[in-house]
């Protein structure tokens, strides 16, 4: 006879939500599958996820009285590419108020990485792709070894937050310790999970399961690093370690900046909450969330919210008026996540369609063709509205913004290498060597972060080379 029974308030709350096909199979479960699942039971919100169920079924979406075509206009608070003197000038003393910031380790980066990458289809944590043109450096050795050289630099230390999911965090921990963490201070890198949320029928609002005692639960979501991080306790660490800026990217993007002192720069100069780099967009079906003004508060608006002729507007310069692409790069004072993070304070769910396996009610597992399923997520950027004097900053997208997204096509580890290659073939012409015009070439974040770093060294580059790889002397010998 096991001796794990069902409290009866949790048996009784399950069936006031009608979820109490949940413990049809409870009699069949040993008792550390009990345990476990009870854990899990126990930690759902059953209300709050009722009333989403409740708002998906109906279909009353929140749309306003009004649509966004009578809501919209352009960015106010926006930093465009330098182009005057004055501009350049004003972008050379934001690098340096930047750096200022991090010589007194005012800054700290937040990484997240608890993504399932289903469009890439590695059967890894994403940060550990290797997307090196020469070698296997993997996305995440890239943003180590940027953050390594900029704490050198800086005479600083940086302390740097990586999100993973119950989908990434072992293989992500063991990932980075057999690599020692690429030699970034243990002390200065913090690992926490963030949060789940059951995936529902869509045709009856029923949890999913994955298997008997096992609830189908994904991540909830990039805008879940906020409770994710109060939980952990690691905004109060932010607060005792002196930091007052957290420079946010994704585990996808290998040619982020991290800490970009410019960024840094410009985002006090505008005394602003939250910034948020973005590029022009390449075309107007770009699918890419744009930053614009709805009801004059900044917020992103999803491509699929955008109708064409909005998204094709163009002023008398004939330039989009609706340019402005976000690359998911932000800076946040550390004041906004303990505003954001206060009780009763919440960013809004969105609701995603999606196919999820399970179990049926025969106990049958079923991998289904079509979206089945509805899951529920945070995003971060909805923090926007809710910032003071959210800032907009526009970057190259060339030099700034090559994610591997897909597995082929744009946004891809083709295009993402194909790109590195090329920058770090311009960082060597800029800084007077000549390289064969194939030639394939990867420069560690530690030997350079621009093209000027590499004027310091005095390198030995043979014009025939097809492959040239520049990294310190120490990763040589391995
Ligand atoms: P994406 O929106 O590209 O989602 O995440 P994804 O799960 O990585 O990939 P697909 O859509 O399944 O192909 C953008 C960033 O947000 C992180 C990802 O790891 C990536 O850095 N993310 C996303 C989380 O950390 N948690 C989540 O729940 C979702």
């Amino acid at each position: 006879m096991s001796t794990v029974t069902i409290p009866d308030a949790l048996r009784e709350t399950i069936q006031q939500y009608h979820q109490e096909h949940l413990l049809d199979n409870w009699d069949q479960l040993d008792d550390d599958s009990r345990i476990k699942f009870l854990k899990t039971l126990s930690e759902i919100d059953y209300a709050e996820l009722a009333r989403l169920i409740d708002v998906t079924l109906s279909d009353s979406t929140s749309s306003s009285a009004l649509s966004i075509e009578d809501r919209i206009s352009p960015l106010r608070q926006v930093v465009r590419l330098p182009r005057t003197d004055a501009e350049k000038k004003n972008r050379q003393l934001a690098r340096q108020r930047g750096q200022n910031l991090l010589d007194n380790s005012k800054v700290g980066a937040i990484l997240v990485a608890g993504g399932q990458g289903s469009r890439l289809g590695f059967p890894h944590p994403k940060g550990m792709y290797p997307i090196g043109p020469v070698t296997d450096r993997s996305l995440f050795q890239i943003f180590f070894e940027q953050l390594l050289s900029l704490s050198n630099r800086h005479n600083a230390s940086i302390a740097y937050f990586i999100m993973t999911s119950d989908a990434t965090h072992d293989e992500t921990e063991k990932f980075l310790q057999e690599h020692n963490w690429f030699g970034y201070p243990p002390e200065d890198i913090y690992l926490f999970r963030q949060g789940k949320m059951p995936a529902v029928d869509d045709k009856n609002g029923k949890i999913l399961l994955a298997k008997p005692g096992e609830i189908a639960m994904s991540p909830d979501g990039h805008g879940g690093m906020l409770q994710a991080l109060k939980k952990s306790g690691l905004i109060d660490q932010m607060q005792t370690r002196g930091i007052e800026y957290l420079f946010y990217h994704q585990v996808d993007n290998p040619s982020v900046r991290i800490c970009d002192p410019v960024m840094l720069g410009y985002h006090v100069q505008h005394d602003s909450e939250m910034s948020t780099k973005v590029v022009s967009k390449r075309t107007p079906e770009e699918k890419v969330g744009i930053v614009a003004e709805l009801d004059e508060v900044q917020q992103i608006i999803e491509y699929s919210d955008l109708d064409k002729e909005l998204a094709e507007l163009r002023d008398k310069a004939g330039r989009l008026v609706y340019w402005a692409g976000n690359i998911a790069v932000h800076i946040f004072n550390r004041t906004l996540f303990e505003k954001l993070t206060q009780q009763g304070k919440t960013l809004p769910i969105h609701i995603a369609h999606k196919k999820v396996d399970h179990i049926n009610e025969n106990m049958e597992s079923v991998s289904p063709e079509q979206p089945n399923a509805y899951k529920f997520e945070q995003f971060i950027f909805d923090a926007i509205p809710q910032a003071e004097n959210p800032l907009v900053i526009e970057v190259d997208r060339a030099s700034e913004f090559n994610p591997v997204k897909n597995a082929t096509g744009e946004d891809s580890p083709e295009t993402s290498r194909a790109a590195l290659n090329k920058q770090a073939n311009s960082w060597l012409q800029q800084a007077g060597y000549k390289t064969h015009p194939e030639a394939t070439v990867e420069i560690s974040p530690l030997i350079a972060l621009s093209a000027e770093d590499l004027c310091d060294f005095d390198l030995q580059i043979n014009q025939n080379d097809q492959e040239i790889l520049i990294i310190p002397e120490s990763e040589e010998d391995q």
